[in-house]
C-alpha cells in the first residue's frame, strides 16, 4: 500500500483518513497550502499519495493538485462540496473528490482506488527508467488464502490449489508465500529454492519481469514459486508497496498467482487483498474458527475488501466435533463451498511435501482440494497465457 500524506486543519479529516488507510499516514496543515509538490513531506524518497483539504483555499489546492499530477502523484481532495469543485478538480488532474464528511467504508474505497492508481502510475515511471521492457498488463487472476487463525490449513489449501492450476495448466500459475515471518510453502512443496520474496521485493525487482524471472524456483509439476524468507527477522524488508507491484507484474505474466499468507489482517494481506481478483476464506470446523470467520467478513466488507468472487473452506471436518457444516453457515450467513476432512492423508502429504494434488488419490480430501481447483478455474475471466519464464530448481 501507498504511503499516505493528508494535508489538512481538521483533526477529524485527518484521523478519519488514518482510519480509513489502516496504516500509519503522514499529515501536515492546510494553512499556509505548500505550493508545489517538492514541498511535501516524503517527496523526495516515495512519493506520497495525498488526501487534500480543498476547504482552506480553493484555488490553492487545485494548483497544487495540477502540480502533484504533473509529477505522476495521485491526489483525493477533500471539500464540504464536492459536487461545486468537481469539474475544477477532475481538470486539476484529481484521481477523485470526495466529501469530507464521507464514510469510513467511502474513505477505505476512494484511497484504495488512489493507491492502485499510484501503483500504474509507479510502473510507467519504472518504465520510463528502463526497468521493465513492456509495461506489464496484469490479465491474469490473484487468489489470496486467507484466515483468521493459525493453524486452520491455509499452506496446505494454497499449495494444492497452486499445484492442482499447475498440473491443468502447465507453466501458467506461480505461488507467492506472504507469510513472511513464518512460511512453509518450500517444504510443503519440498522446495529447497535459493531465492526467496524478500530477494523477488527489493528495489526495482518487483516491478521489474526480466529481474524476478531469474528468481523464481520451479516445482516438478510446472509451478512458479517464490517462498517466504528463511529468517523471521528479514520480514522487515519486505515492504506492502513492494509486495502490491511484485503481485501486479506476476499477473501480467501468469494465468494464476496464488498467494499464502500469514494468519489475519496484516498489512501484506491487505495490499495482496487489493490486488486480488479472488478471496479463498479458510477455517476450522470448531466455535473459535468460525467466530473468527465472522468477523473477519465483517472487517474484509467494512473495508470493501470482500471480494465478490470469493470461495469459503472449512477444514477439520469430523462429525464429532458438536457443531456441524449448517450450523457454520447459518452462523455467517455464507455458503460453505469446500468441506476438507480431518484426514490422515493431510499431514501425512504435508510431512512428505508432495501436496496431495501432485497425485491421483481417491481420498475425500483430494477430491474437495479438486472441486475448490474446479470453483477456481471455472471463472471466466482469467485470460489464458503460458509464461516463458523459467526458474530455477529447487
Ligand atoms: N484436513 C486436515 N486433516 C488433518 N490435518 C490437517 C488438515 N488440514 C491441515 N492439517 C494439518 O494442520 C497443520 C496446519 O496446516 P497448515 O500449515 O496448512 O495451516 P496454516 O493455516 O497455513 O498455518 P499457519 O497459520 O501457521 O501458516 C499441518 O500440520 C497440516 O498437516
Ligand atoms: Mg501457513
Amino acid at each position: 500500500m501507498s504511503h499516505f500524506l493528508v494535508i489538512t486543519d481538521s483533526a477529524d479529516l485527518s484521523q478519519s483518513v488514518a482510519y480509513a488507510a489502516g496504516v500509519q499516514i503522514g499529515a501536515i496543515p492546510a494553512t499556509p497550502m505548500p505550493a508545489r509538490p517538492e514541498e511535501l513531506p516524503g517527496y523526495d524518497a516515495e512519493r506520497p499519495v495525498v488526501v487534500l483539504d480543498a476547504g482552506p483555499d480553493a484555488d490553492a489546492a487545485l494548483r497544487l493538485t495540477a502540480g502533484c499530477t504533473a509529477v505522476g502523484m495521485v491526489v483525493v481532495l477533500a471539500s464540504e462540496e464536492p459536487e461545486r469543485i468537481g469539474f475544477a478538480a477532475l481538470k486539476a488532474g484529481a484521481a477523485d473528490v470526495m466529501s469530507v464528511y464521507a464514510s469510513i467504508p467511502e474513505l477505505r474505497a476512494s484511497l484504495a482506488r488512489a493507491d492502485r492508481l499510484a501503483t500504474e502510475r509507479a510502473y510507467a515511471t519504472a518504465g520510463q527508467q528502463g526497468a521493465t521492457t513492456e509495461p506489464p498488463r496484469p490479465q491474469g487472476r490473484v487468489v489470496t488464502v486467507a484466515s483468521p487463525k493459525g493453524g486452520v490449513g491455509k499452506t496446505m489449501v494454497a499449495t494444492n490449489l497452486a499445484v492442482g492450476l499447475a498440473r491443468r495448466y502447465p507453466q501458467s500459475t506461480v505461488l507467492v508465500d506472504l507469510d513472511v515471518q513464518f512460511g512453509d510453502v518450500a517444504t510443503a512443496l519440498g522446495l529447497s529454492p535459493r531465492y526467496s520474496l524478500v530477494d523477488a521485493t527489493h528495489g526495482q525487482t518487483p516491478s521489474d519481469p526480466l529481474a524476478l524471472k531469474s528468481l523464481l524456483t520451479q516445482h516438478s509439476t510446472g509451478l512458479y514459486v517464490i517462498p517466504g524468507s528463511e529468517s523471521p527477522g528479514a520480514s522487515e524488508a519486505v515492504g506492502a508497496r513492494e509486495i502490491g507491484l511484485l503481485l501486479h507484474t506476476l499477473a501480467g505474466a501468469f494465468r494464476y498467482v496464488i498467494v499464502d499468507t500469514a494468519p489475519g489482517l496484516n498489512e501484506q494481506t491487505l495490499q495482496a487483498l487489493d490486488q486480488s481478483s479472488d478471496l479463498v476464506l479458510v477455517t476450522s470446523l470448531d466455535v473459535p474458527g468460525v467466530r473468527g470467520l465472522r468477523k473477519e467478513i465483517d472487517t474484509l466488507r467494512q473495508v470493501g475488501l470482500m471480494l465478490s468472487s470469493h470461495h469459503l473452506v472449512l477444514n477439520f471436518v469430523d462429525p464429532h466435533r458438536g457443531i456441524t457444516v449448517k450450523d457454520v453457515e447459518a452462523n455467517v450467513g455464507e455458503t460453505i463451498d469446500v468441506t476438507l476432512p480431518l484426514a490422515k492423508e493431510v499431514p501425512l502429504s504435508v510431512n512428505q511435501g508432495v501436496p496431495l494434488l501432485q497425485g491421483n488419490g481417491r481420498d475425500q480430501a483430494t477430491k474437495q482440494l479438486t472441486h475448490l481447483v474446479e470453483l477456481v478455474s471455472a471463472d471466466r475471466s482469467a485470460v489464458g497465457r503460458t509464461s516463458r519464464w523459467k526458474g530455477t530448481r529447487g
